[in-house]
């Protein structure tokens, strides 16, 4: 969608957030708001997006410039309201002849489609601005939509509002679609109100008195809408977003046994026929595939879990696992592990940064890290890999169809063949030819009791 610019709003400190963290920062669902904000906008492919900064404008701008490769900053020194920190854009896009979006960078759930929507409309209905406005259950802390003979006719803020006005539900969104009558508008804006700040709200009055054509859209979920200003909302938010998740999986087929019991991440992928029990925490980045069941208090992220996988009472990050696998309860499965079709990682397990082949078991109390196990492998309990000499990482190669015992150290690097059998209790140090058998312990010596 060409022809219009917007301008992002993130210079205000957040002060309701109480936070040393600018507001913009706090994340929802693990994505900063301003991010939302920036990826809605995006889509749109506008010809310039422009975000003001401020309070820790350093942070913002880092992360941003770390995230998305075309925006253009300008920075508002002293925060004196919204329609100074517009005014800050003016030297970037005054000879801009395209439609400017105004959005504040605290209104992360907005859709994409309702901002085309928007810029659509201020075009063809030729508005000097187009506001887009919700009516909400509880309008307290927003503008309020004032209206004339069912036209707009102004915004008033909370604090000045008078009691009547309190009373309309219909609120401000903060997003708003101007042509190029804004910077003359935005002039004219004096700082008379409760809190002495230049509002980018007065600028639909004053349009209005120089008899240019303002209008209204609302947005029919309230929802898109909610402005994040202290922690309340945000976590409001992210039940939003839950909510919003799950209802979408219970459509397609999985099941969620406790939806208030479960959280979701708005972009997990989820297979049909997954069954999701209360206490699951599914973060970022994560796809399951079908008929899965994920149980008890476990934690996934950034993961990808092949079909008919069952997950237990387990903290699982950064790992390719495919189908068919078990997991727990209890195991820590780490960045860089990558598990093979039927593989089973038992209680009180650990793997980092391991290759598991298909239908190996390191079913109970082991560590297993910088590792390449083999196909059908059988890991007996206690089994370490001694990958760490205190200043570099060693690999462990252990060949298919091996059988370790319980109780075994590796000692890395060290490399086991094929079909070998490792007695139980063995430190292993040299590398083990294929098919052999190694015992790596003290002999046991009986001796005569020497009675007390
Ligand atoms: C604002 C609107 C209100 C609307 C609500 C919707 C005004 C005066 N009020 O109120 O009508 O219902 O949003 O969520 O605009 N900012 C700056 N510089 C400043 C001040 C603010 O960049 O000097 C930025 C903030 O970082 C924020 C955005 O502008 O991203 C909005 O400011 P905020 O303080 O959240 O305004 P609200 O009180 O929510
Ligand atoms: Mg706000």
């Amino acid at each position: 969608m060409k022809n219009f610019s917007a301008v992002i709003l993130a210079a205000g400190a957040g002060i309701r957030m109480k936070s040393s963290l600018p507001k913009v920062m706090h994340k929802l669902s693990g994505k900063p708001l301003i991010k939302w904000v920036v990826d809605s906008v995006s889509i749109l492919k506008p010809d310039n997006i422009i975000v003001v900064l401020g309070c820790g404008s350093e942070i913002v701008e880092k992360y941003l410039s770390g995230v998305s490769g075309n925006i253009k900053f300008v920075y508002q020194k002293e925060q004196l309201g919204t329609a100074h920190a517009v005014m800050q854009t003016e030297k970037v896009l005054k000879d801009y002849v395209g439609g400017v979006l105004v959005i504040s960078g605290d209104v992360p759930l907005i859709k994409s489609s309702t901002l085309a929507s928007l810029i659509k409309s201020n075009k063809k209905t030729a508005s000097a601005v187009t506001v887009l406005s919700a009516k909400v259950e509880n309008s307290f802390g927003y503008g309020r939509i004032v209206k004339n003979n069912g036209f707009l006719e102004k915004i008033v803020e909370e604090k000045d509002a008078s009691v009547a006005e309190k009373q309309i539900k219909e609120i401000n969104s903060g997003i708003y679609c101007f042509d190029k009558n804004l910077w003359k508008t935005l002039s004219k804006v004096k700082p008379n109100n409760a809190k002495k700040e230049y509002y980018i709200t007065d600028t639909v009055a004053i349009l209005r008195g120089f008899g240019k054509k303002i209008s209204l859209i609302a947005v029919k979920d309230e929802n898109e809408v909610k402005g994040i200003n202290n922690r309340a909302e945000l976590a409001q938010a992210e039940l939003i977003l839950k909510d919003k998740k799950i209802k979408e999986l219970l459509d397609t087929g999985i099941s969620v046994i406790d939806a208030n019991n479960a959280h979701i991440s708005y972009d997990a992928r989820i297979g049909r026929g997954t069954v999701i029990y209360p206490g699951v925490f599914i973060d970022t980045g994560v796809s399951i595939g079908k008929s899965c069941t994920v149980k008890g208090a476990s934690y996934i992220a950034n993961s990808k879990i092949g079909d008919d996988s069952i997950i237990l009472y387990s903290y699982i990050d950064g790992a390719i696992i495919d189908k068919k696998v078990k997991i727990g309860p209890f195991s820590h499965i780490r960045p860089g592990s990558v598990l093979g079709n039927n593989v089973k990682i038992g209680n009180f397990s650990e793997t980092k940064k391991a290759v598991i082949s298909k239908n190996s078991k390191v079913n109970h109390l082991s560590y297993i890290g910088d590792a390449h196990v083999g196909e059908d492998v059988n890991i007996g309990a206690g089994t370490i890999t001694c990958n760490y000499d205190g200043i570099n990482k060693h690999r462990t190669i252990i060949g298919s169809k091996s059988f370790v015992g319980s109780n075994v150290n590796f000692v890395a690097p060290v490399k086991i063949g094929q079909g070998a059998l490792i007695a139980a209790g063995s430190t292993v140090t040299r590398d083990v030819p294929s098919g052999k058998l190694v015992i790596a312990r003290a002999k046991q010596e009986i001796k005569r009791r020497i009675k007390l």
